[in-house]
């Protein structure tokens, strides 16, 4: 127990660029307080102390600022960043290291019985203000944009942005469970700008070697056709 806590602060530190150590991460991080809450609860509701448990994730709620009906399934290391304003539904299941930032929804849809809210696997990374509404399932590894709304089922490593969400890119299956902080995986990679100048300095380089080579062999020519012109004078053509 001690030491998947300890796994869960370490996976906050790697993923916000913010956290600076374990300390700050138990003492001041409300997204941190509002999952160990949710943990004690949820064991409650499973148990049958259903009142309890609400209470319970009532003051959490209180305290932070983060909304999760003790029913929720979430598995390890869920990290949700500045906390406030997030809901979890009483039905939502969150795999493992899934990342949550402020006033996202995992919201239900209808007042039927059974499966209402999402499902989340793996890795996935739900932007500020996303809503996620309905018994959709969100796959491995996908991004979902600030402010996205999610109405259908989201394949693996996707982004998806706008109302209603939809895709705006596909990464690599390698590359999909490589967590990117903010979900901008852009952030380290090369800028295709300077990749496009660099070619274009080269090419540049190989014209000008190119152009020298043709102007030597001119200037040779030339030359050769002075010297033949001066030997035909002088052998009085
Ligand atoms: C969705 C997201 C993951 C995409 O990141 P990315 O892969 O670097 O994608 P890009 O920035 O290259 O954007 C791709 C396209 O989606 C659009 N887009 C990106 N984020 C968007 C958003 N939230 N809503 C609408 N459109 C968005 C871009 O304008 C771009 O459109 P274009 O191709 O027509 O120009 C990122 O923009 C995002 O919203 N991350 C969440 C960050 C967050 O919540 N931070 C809060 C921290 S407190």
């Amino acid at each position: 127990m001690f030491k998947s806590l300890i796994d869960e602060i370490d996976s906050v530190i790697t993923r916000d660029p913010a956290a600076r150590s374990r300390l700050e991460v138990v003492f001041a991080y409300p997204g941190f307080h509002a999952v160990q809450i949710h943990r004690f609860s949820h064991w409650l509701w499973n148990h049958g102390f259903c009142f309890v448990s609400r209470l319970f994730s009532h003051i959490g709620r209180w305290l932070t600022g983060v909304e999760i009906h003790p029913g929720a399934q979430i598995g390890k290391r869920l990290f949700i960043d500045h906390g406030m304003s997030v809901v979890i539904g009483e039905t939502s299941e969150i795999g493992d290291d899934v990342t949550l930032y402020h006033s996202v929804t995992l919201g239900g849809t209808s007042n039927g019985e059974g499966k209402r809210h999402p499902t989340l696997e793996d890795g996935v990374i739900v932007g500020s203000g996303a809503q996620i509404l309905g018994p959709v399932t969100v796959g491995g590894g996908a991004r979902i944009g600030s402010n996205a709304v999610v109405l259908k089922d989201v394949p693996g490593g996707v982004t998806m942005v706008g109302v209603p969400a939809r895709i705006v890119a596909a990464r690599e299956e390698s590359k999909a469970d490589t967590f990117c902080a903010y979900g901008a995986p852009s952030v380290n990679l090369p800028d295709p700008a300077i990749g496009a100048i660099d070619g274009l300095h080269g090419q540049l380089n190989a014209l000008a070697e190119r152009v020298a080579k043709l102007e030597a062999q001119l200037d040779a020519e030339v030359e050769a056709e002075k010297k033949t012109a001066v030997k035909r004078k002088m052998a009085g053509e």
